[in-house]
């Protein structure tokens, strides 16, 4: 029995200070991409002091693994060629692309006529939004091109916050979404907050889920919905939906709409439709236990990935079994990398924190 969820209000920002800073993609860009954070909506560390501590949810805590480590290594459609010196060289599809990437401090592995034979580069070096901030060394590019995950196509996407319209490590848990909802023998519903393209929400239609993806922006919920067409999977109802992912996710508790499965993958800030300010340190309390609150009586899993922040997986490892507390399962957290081709090395790109069911 799941004990009902209290109001509260009282979330409050969390300090920061442990750990390391993890960006999504190496730099000070907004990790949602579509979006500056104004300076306003960062997370005041004297403010964090002053308010009081949340209450605790009853219960055993779930069983636990940690720390665990999803890698992913790499395949036709995507691959970690190298990495070094600030730098990333990935193959997309067809496309070979350099990045920077904060963490790859090490040396480059593959000689220079390696990272010069390249499709592009993010250069980052324009204020303007979209192409104007990468560089094509051979041809210039369309802002689109075919990308496939796991025999679902869906289009690659040059973004003016270098992001290339999918994370690749995310794979790892798409996988196992996708043997959830296939071994589940029933409607599985699948919850996609902050859902960004909707690679994740392809994944679980096209494994035979009823989808609802939410996102804030208007052009990202273009892009996934244009992914649904490119994918052939226009038939597989998926709801897309442009809003705060915390609004709708109350607006649920309180129609009593359910779910099986829900993903969370929010940025370290952001933006609701409305202006609503998302910080994940204040407010990812507060939805993880909206998380739960709208899970069937036969839940299957919540998957939380955290992007660009300043803490340890153990932090979100915590919140997530105490927010479970009472439901059985399982809590399992750790690092999403990914595993590099030239000299195998492992990128770590994220933290995730996840809820399996019995
Ligand atoms: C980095 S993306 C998620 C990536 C995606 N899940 C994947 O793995 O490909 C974060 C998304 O959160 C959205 N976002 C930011 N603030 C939001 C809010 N308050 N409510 C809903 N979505 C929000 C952004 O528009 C962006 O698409």
């Amino acid at each position: 029995m799941k004990p009902p969820r209290e109001k509260r209000r009282d979330a409050r920002p969390r300090p920061n200070a442990a750990g390391r800073d993890r960006r999504r993609s190496g730099d000070a860009a907004p990790s949602h991409g579509l979006g500056s954070a104004p300076a306003a909506t960062r997370p005041n560390p004297e403010a964090a002091q002053a308010v009081k501590p949340r209450a605790r949810r009853s219960g055993t805590l779930p069983a636990e693994t940690v720390p665990l480590i999803l890698e992913v290594t790499p395949n036709e459609d995507y691959a970690l060629l190298d990495s070094g010196s600030g730098e990333k060289l990935e193959r997309y599809g067809p496309y070979r692309i350099v990045r920077p990437e904060g963490q790859a401090i090490w040396a480059r592995a593959l000689p220079e006529a390696d990272w010069n034979d390249v499709d592009a580069i993010f250069t980052g070096d324009t204020d303007e939004e979209g192409m104007g901030r990468w560089r094509f060394p051979k041809a210039v590019l369309g802002e689109t091109w075919p990308m496939r995950h796991d025999g679902i196509d869906y289009l690659g996407r040059f973004t003016s916050f270098r992001h290339v319209g999918v994370f690749p490590e995310q794979a790892s848990h798409w996988s196992q979404m996708d043997a959830l909802i296939r071994g589940a023998g029933r409607q599985v519903r699948v919850l996609n907050l902050f859902g960004y393209t909707g690679i994740a929400s392809l994944v679980a239609a096209r494994a035979g889920a009823e989808v609802t993806h939410v996102d804030a922006s208007k052009k990202a919920i273009g892009w996934a919905r244009e992914n649904q067409e490119v994918a052939r999977l226009g038939d597989r109802p998926i709801r897309w939906i442009c809003e705060d992912a915390k609004k709708f996710a109350e607006r649920e508790e309180r129609r009593g709409s359910r779910y099986d499965i829900v993903l969370l993958d929010p940025p370290a800030y952001g933006r609701g439709p409305k202006g609503e300010v998302w910080q994940l340190f204040e407010d990812l309390p507060d939805m993880v236990d909206l998380a739960r609150s709208i899970l069937t009586d036969r839940p299957l899993a919540v998957v939380l990935t955290a992007y660009s922040i300043r803490a340890s997986f153990f932090a979100i490892h915590a919140l997530m079994r105490d927010s479970f507390a009472g439901m059985g399962g399982r809590v399992e957290s750790g690092e999403l990398v990914i595993r590099e081709k030239a000299a195998g090395r492992a990128l770590s790109t994220s933290l995730f924190s996840r809820w399996v069911g019995a």
